[in-house]
This record gives structure tokens, sequence and C-alpha cells, in this order.
């Protein structure tokens, strides 16, 4: 007997969850005990990401075996992505007859996969389930309500997770707690992420003190790092390879003077006026360190749109000659901005940021683990323990709260994170076990 399971990815956040699992799952199926039921694992992309930057770099740097299907659907409207998202998957289910689905995250993927599966009598499990913002005008919160709540299978990353799929009402026998799975994929590349040219390539240079041997020349060795994390779960914890992974991430020496930033949500780049009070503040900022932003296809359309170009450079690559930033005042006050990153990239320059500004869901988790403080730039978190045990503050889109809190970086009133429960590297581990043992 074989178990036959789908994993579905769509958009850009999917991929660095799905990687663990199917590692975690090969893993399971060579672990060779005979009481193990084997796992054919098959991977449908439905296309909602197709860019070079926002999906096949992805597939690249996490190792990611290319998709089995890929159902093509492409950008439109919500409801028109969904539908076809819709219409595309269950012409797969029908075909595959799987023994269950994995989706991951909010997008609108995740949505039309599950409801295609669950309209099929097929099980699907939901990774990164009972996340909320409250925030009903995001179409990811849409998309974590209605996926939650026709899921078998819901694997929270933290316990207000849990708590929040108790209020509406969902049995605690469907709901596992299984920590972050995009930490597994963090802990799993940090090492090789730092081995990239990303720094080199924009100019910024690690201090001296880090510049030791070759294998850290990208970045510090982990007795650079400050002494282990107190938290003695930390200490204990594996990373995905089985390794004590006992440093815990600061780069408290080796932070470079720039700040990292994503922007991309609706609500921010959608509406000229709150990108306008964003960029006021920006560039408020800028005038103290660069700010060097991989822009979202979304958001270059809209900054095109509301012609606001002259508050950004647009370089054409990541390549740019320090000097265009660090000594060219003439370029101080706009935002540095290139194509999307890959994982690697992204990773490695997060690593080493002096502060990252964000909309991202991901990224307040990321840097939560990095210990980088994190600005987020929404009025509402569906990550709140990245606000009480990471770094995270919320600063909507007011310019004045974006300008205070990147001050309090700059001398230093920052805090210092927690990396919260099971947040360890072995979430995927976790979930195949729980997956595999309902056979
Ligand atoms: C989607 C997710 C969001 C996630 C984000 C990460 C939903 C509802 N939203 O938002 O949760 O944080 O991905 O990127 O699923 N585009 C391209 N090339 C691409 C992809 C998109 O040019 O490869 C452009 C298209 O013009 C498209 C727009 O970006 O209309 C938005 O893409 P879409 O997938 O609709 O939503 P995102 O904003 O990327």
């Amino acid at each position: 007997m074989t178990e036959k399971w789908i994993l579905v990815v769509g958009a850009r956040p999917n991929f660095m969850k799905v990687a663990p699992l199917i590692r975690a799952i090969d893993r399971h199926n060579h672990a060779g005990h005979s009481s193990l039921v084997p796992i054919h694992h098959s991977l449908v992309h439905t296309g909602q990401h197709y860019d070079f930057n926002m999906s096949d770099a992805f597939f690249r740097d996490l190792a990611l075996p290319k998709p089995d299907l890929h159902l093509g659907v492409g950008s439109g409207n919500h409801g028109e992505q969904t539908g076809k998202v819709l219409i595309e998957f269950e012409k797969v289910l029908l075909k595959e007859q799987p023994d269950l689905v994995i989706v991951v995250g909010d997008v609108n993927s995740t949505l039309a996969c599950s409801l295609a599966a669950v309209k099929l009598h097929i099980p699907v499990a939901h990774v990164e389930a009972g996340l909320r913002s409250f925030d009903r005008k995001m179409p990811e919160e849409i998309n974590r309500l209605l996926t939650d709540a026709i899921s078998d299978y819901l694997f929270t990353p933290s316990p207000e997770g849990d708590e929040n799929l108790a209020k509406e009402g969902i049995p605690p026998e469907k709901v596992f707690l299984v920590g972050d799975i995009m930490v597994d994929s963090l802990l799993f590349h940090l090492d090789q992420a730092r081995k990239t040219n990303i720094l080199q390539r924009l100019g910024l240079k690690l201090p001296t003190s880090d510049l030791r041997s070759p294998a850290s020349v990208l970045g510090p060795q982990s007795s650079d790092l400050r002494p282990p994390t107190t938290d003695p779960m930390a200490r204990r914890s594996l990373n995905e390879a089985g390794r004590p992974s006992t440093i815990d991430y600061r780069l408290s020496t080796s932070l470079l003077p720039y700040a990292l930033m994503t922007l991309h949500r609706p609500a921010n780049v959608d509406d000229k006026q709150a990108l306008e009070k964003i960029v006021r503040g920006l560039l408020e900022v800028s005038a103290h360190f660069p700010i060097l932003f991989p822009v979202h296809p979304r958001t270059a359309k809209q900054i095109n749109a509301f012609g606001m170009e002259t508050s950004f450079i647009f370089h054409s690559t990541p390549d740019i000659r320090p000097e265009e930033y660090f000594d060219g005042k003439i370029l101080h006050r706009k935002i540095h901005c290139f194509q999307p990153l890959g994982y690697l990239d992204f990773l490695n320059l997060m690593a080493h940021a002096k502060v990252v500004l964000t909309d991202s869901g991901g990224i307040q988790e990321e840097t939560t683990v990095l210990n980088i403080p994190c600005i987020t730039l929404r009025d509402t978190t569906e990550r709140p323990i990245t606000l009480t045990e990471g770094t995270n503050v919320l600063v909507h889109n007011d310019p004045e709260k974006i300008v205070a809190e990147v001050k309090k970086v700059l001398v230093g009133d920052t805090r210092v994170s927690k990396r919260p429960f099971l947040w360890d590297g072995r979430t995927a581990e976790r979930i195949v076990a729980i997956l595999a043992n309902r056979c």
C-alpha cells in the first residue's frame, strides 16, 4: 500500500513552506521501517506567480523538485484567479485521486485547492492554520478563515492559532500545534544564504572582524555571535539535518548600515494616499541610511501609475556601486529599488540588515528568529507572537511612527527576541509524522 499526497504551491510565500515538507516526506520514505506506509508525493504549481524572480528563482534556491503539474493560471482579479485554480485543480484531483492534499499559507491558491479537494471528499491538511489579523478587508484573512473551516488537519505555528480556531468552533482533535514551517527553511538555508555574493554585489562590506576565514567572508561564524540564547529549548533544538543549532543567529557585530524593505499589500500600494504617507516616512529615513527595496511587480506597477517614480531609483540589477548610496549625497533621500530577489540573497540581506521594513507576514517571523528589528507597515498582524516575543512593531502607514521607530533602532533602543516555542526547524517532520500515522 502507498499513500498518494498532493502538495500545492502557487505564490512566492508558498515555496519555502513546501520545501521542508518534501524533504520530510523523503526522509520518511527512506527511514526503512516496515511499519511506515510509503508516501508518493506530487507537487502541483497553480501558476499564480509566474515570473522567474517570483517563482523559478525559489525552486532553484530551495532545491525544490520541478512541479509534476503546472496549472498556468496566472494573474487576475480575485474571483477570476481563485475560480481558475478551482476549475483546473479539480481536474487534477479527479484524474489523480490522491489520499490527501496539503496546502500552505493564505494565498488564493490555498483556498481554491482546499475547496476543490474537500468537495471531492479528499482530506485537506492546512499548514500555517489559525492565523488571524481580524481584518476581513485583507484577501488573505478570507483565505485563512475559509481554508481553516474546511480543512481536516490544521497545523498551527503558535498557540494563538489554536485559540483562534477553538473560538471558531473547530474541533480540537483536528488542530496540531507544530511550530513555524518557515523557520525550517530559514535554519536549513541560513549557512548557504550567507555565502551568496549579494552583499558584495551591493558594495556592502562586513566589518573586518567578520573576514577572518573564507567561509565567513559573507557572514560571521557562530563564534562571532552573541552567546547562545538562555532559552533552554532553543539550545537543545536541532535543525532539519539533525545537527545541533546552538547559535541564536544574532549578528550583533555584523549589522550593516542599511534598511531592507518589502512592500506589496494592496492596502499599502493600491491606495495612493497610503503609499504617499509611507513614502514620506521612508524618504526621511533614507537621509540616515540607504533603504534597499526589492520591488514586487504589483508595487512597481503602482509606483508608475501614481507617478511617484521620483522618490525611487530603479537599479537595473542589484549590482550597485557603493558610493552611489554611501558617498553620493545626491542619491540620499531616495529609495533604492531593484528586481525581487531569490530566497538565499534575500535571507542574506535580511540577516545583515540594521532594520527591516515590511508589510509581509513571513518576514515578521523570520526577523524574530534572526533577532533583526522589524518595523511592520500595517495596523494589524496575524502573527502577534512576533510582537510579544519577537522584534516586531506595527506602525501602519504613519510617517512619524516609521521615522520614530527607525530612530530607536539607530540609537540601539531595540528588543532582543526570544525564539517562540517549536520554531526549531523540525515542524515539517512533526507534520509528516502526524499525517503518516493517520494511515
Ligand atoms: C500574493 C498573495 C499575498 C502574498 C503575495 C506575495 C493572494 C491573495 N495574495 O499577492 O498573500 O503576500 O502573493 O508575493 O493570494 N505579478 C507579476 N508576476 C508574478 C506575479 C504577479 O507581474 O509572477 C503581478 C501581476 O500584475 C498581478 C500582481 O502582481 O496582478 C499581483 O499578483 P497576485 O498573485 O494577484 O497577488 P500578490 O499581490 O502577489
